[in-house]
């Protein structure tokens, strides 16, 4: 064996390693959030889909400060249609990344695809006009995060749709990632926060009451204007790509070390206010 192939065997070894261990870390990843995001929808599904169908509207305002105002009925189907359309992106969402799914029942992705897309885009509006005209709970500063990842929804639906028609599907999966990354912000801000009133042992940085303060400023500023989520995903689409040891190494720790705090937040949540409301 020649020093030169030697290089190139060590450097093929390398590349799988590196590959290998960001496929093990986006995995955990993965799995731990689907989780979360079906506890979530089950939620969705439990609560909104049952209050709604046995017609006990006054139910949403047990959890929704502005849900159900008596005389509105415009304002009351905007909210139904974000509530209940919700499910079918935290529920949906995570199928469309399952590769048995996408192998074994293309018709199925591509038809949950399109309802997915169209979903984001009508969630995301309903979602801004309930802030703008209802109002909602935090601040000014809290509701322009929100309007601006209600924005990086519409836009990365559209591209994720756009080279899905154009057949060009190493673009259409980055885009959808993207996309799947910022619909899921409103789950990785509930889980978020309970993960900091788990390790505080409750409210620390923000006024429960008002629901401001710096920590809850902060947390909107990162997970819906500069979402972290799509940050580290594209630092993932680099490591990817550079088959660096030690920049896979920092992803992978990255990607764990985020997934132990979601897994934490994601026990706080079912346990501090999903299944509470299920109960109430
Ligand atoms: C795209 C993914 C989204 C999903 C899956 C989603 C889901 C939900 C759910 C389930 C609720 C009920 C709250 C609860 O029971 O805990 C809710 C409430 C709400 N959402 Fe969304 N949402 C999304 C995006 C947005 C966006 C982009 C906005 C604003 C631009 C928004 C604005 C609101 C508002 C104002 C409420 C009522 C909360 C309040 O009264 O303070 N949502 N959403």
């Amino acid at each position: 064996m020649t020093p030169n192939t030697t290089l190139r065997v060590s450097g093929k070894t390398r590349v799988h390693y590196t590959t290998k261990l960001l496929t093990l870390a986006s995995t955990i990843w993965f799995g731990i959030t689907t989780i979360g995001l079906w506890l979530f929808g089950s939620y969705i599904l439990f609560f909104y889909g049952k209050a709604t169908l046995t017609g006990d509207f006054d139910r949403w305002n047990n959890v929704l400060p502005h849900g159900y105002v008596i005389g509105d009925w415009q304002g009351n189907l905007v909210v139904g249609i974000h509530v209940l359309l919700a499910a079918i992106l935290v529920i949906g969402g995570p199928l469309q990344f399952i590769p048995f799914v996408r192998q074994y029942a293309p018709r199925f992705h591509r038809w949950l695809g399109r309802l997915y897309i169209v979903t984001a885009i009508v969630v995301s509006t309903a979602g801004l006009i309930m802030v703008w005209t209802r109002g909602a709970v935090g601040d000014t500063f809290q509701h322009i995060c929100i309007s601006i990842q209600a924005v990086y929804c519409i836009i990365f639906a559209l591209m994720s749709f756009r080279y899905a028609k154009a057949r060009q599907f190493n673009k259409h999966k980055v885009w959808s990632l993207r996309l799947y990354m910022v619909t899921n912000g409103v789950w990785f801000f509930r889980v978020e926060l309970m993960f900091w009133l788990l390790i505080n042992g409750g409210p620390a940085g923000f006024n429960p009451k008002t629901f401001t303060g710096p920590f809850l400023t902060s947390l909107a500023l990162f997970t819906y204007a500069i979402p972290v989520s799509l940050l580290l995903l594209e630092l993932y689409f680099y490591a990817r790509q550079k088959q660096n040891v030690s920049l896979s190494l920092f992803v992978f720790t990255l990607i764990i070390l985020v997934t132990v705090l979601l897994a934490l937040g994601i026990v706080g949540a079912t346990m501090g206010m999903w299944l509470p409301r299920l109960a109430d």
